[in-house]
């Protein structure tokens, strides 16, 4: 049975990807230092798969505390790559954080993959490696424009460094592009938890509707798409944690075509805040308190995935509709709320 190392696990992508992991029959360790998230996941996991992971909290940045993990643990025929900071708006305000935990948490991690002779690793990367492209949709052959923040250059330098280190050493590596990952698991057991006031579309929503936050702002209505507010590709975490899945099954069965391979991991349609709001209103059969104010600071105007590559080499294809995907967010945020709710529960 592979073992594969998770880190970030018990992060938003990550948990989602552990459960996938587990399911398809992989030995997984975990590893999160819990800035974004809380070991509480673990039960929300074992819930859904019937056992948990091993899990560690260590820094990935660490280098002591990640050599202890490789010995405990090791050898693994795999790692996933998530842990990161992850908001463009934080990273306008805080760059060295960004560029520090981004950088050197890959950094760290590749030089023990090196010592152990970990060869497999799937990196999470992002559609913000594209800037704001020319030309819509993106595929995995459109240029690299200049990031429009801090968090989108660190994902650049980081698959500049993988794709370097593949070509020095035997190295296999795998990146995928996420586009924009929403929704939880259809169970509820696990889903998005942000601390503190969410930076994310999504959360921010949900947050809103069920009362914990007053209104929702809109970044902007004078962009130069239909409705003016931003477009994204919404993808569904659940048909995102199965990216991974095919993403190592394809590195461990020596399937891929080159030894660095990137993929777009999204659905291909691009869609507006605006209609994102109108979708989840429909769902909740409520209005969605929300303001339009001026644009947010690193966001790009629009994009959207051709996801064909993904679709053709990993035999994976994202098909949860919108509507699926808007619900099983809000049965997550009820479930998290819920007073009576039996364990786990989720500090927020
Ligand atoms: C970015 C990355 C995405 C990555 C994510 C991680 C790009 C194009 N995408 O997503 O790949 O997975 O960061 O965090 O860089 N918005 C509001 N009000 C809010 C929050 C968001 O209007 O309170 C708008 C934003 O302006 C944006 C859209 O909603 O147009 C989505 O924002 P968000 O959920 O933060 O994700 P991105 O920044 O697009």
């Amino acid at each position: 049975m592979s073992r594969i190392l998770v880190t970030g696990g018990a992060g938003y992508i990550g948990s989602h990807t552990v459960v996938a992991l587990l399911q398809a029959g992989y030995q997984v360790v975990s590893v999160d230092n819990y800035s974004n998230s809380t070991p509480d996941v673990y039960e929300g996991i074992a819930k859904i798969c019937g056992c948990a992971p091993d899990f560690e909290e260590a820094d990935c940045v660490n280098p002591t505390a990640m050599r202890h993990l490789f010995c405990k643990y090791g050898p693994f025929d795999a790692v996933i790559h998530f842990a990161a900071k992850k908001a463009v708006g934080e990273s306008v305000e805080q760059p060295l954080h960004y560029y520090r935990n981004n950088l050197d948490s890959l950094l760290t991690l590749l030089e023990l993959m090196q010592e152990f002779g970990a060869n497999h690793l799937v990196f999470s990367s992002s559609c913000t490696v594209y800037g704001q492209a020319k030309e819509l949709p993106v595929t995995e052959e459109s240029p690299i424009l200049p990031a429009a923040s801090p968090y989108g250059n660190t994902k650049q330098i980081c698959e500049e460094i993988i794709c370097d280190t593949v070509a020095a050493t035997s190295l296999k590596a795998i990146s995928l592009r996420y586009f924009n990952p929403i929704g939880a698991h259809s169970s509820a057991w696990i889903g998005e938890l942000p601390r503190g006031v969410p930076q994310n579309l999504v959360p921010f929503i949900t947050q809103t509707a069920i009362g914990l936050r007053t209104k929702l702002q809109v970044f902007g209505d004078d962009y130069n798409t239909p409705d003016g507010s931003c477009i994204r590709d919404y993808i569904y975490v659940v048909d995102l944690a199965q990216a991974h899945v095919a993403a190592v099954a394809r590195l461990l069965s020596g399937k891929e075509k080159e030894t660095y391979e990137v993929f777009n991991v999204g659905t291909g349609k691009g869609r507006s805040v605006l209609e994102l709001i109108r979708a989840f209103e429909h769902i909740t059969g409520k209005p969605l308190p929300y303001i339009i104010v001026g644009r947010r600071t690193g966001d790009i105007e629009q994009i959207w995935a051709n996801p064909s590559k993904a679709n053709r080499e990993l035999h994976w294809k994202a098909n949860t509709p919108i509507e699926a995907i808007l619900s099983s967010a809000w049965a997550w945020e009820q479930r998290i709320n819920e007073s009576t709710s039996s364990v786990p529960q989720y500090t927020r």
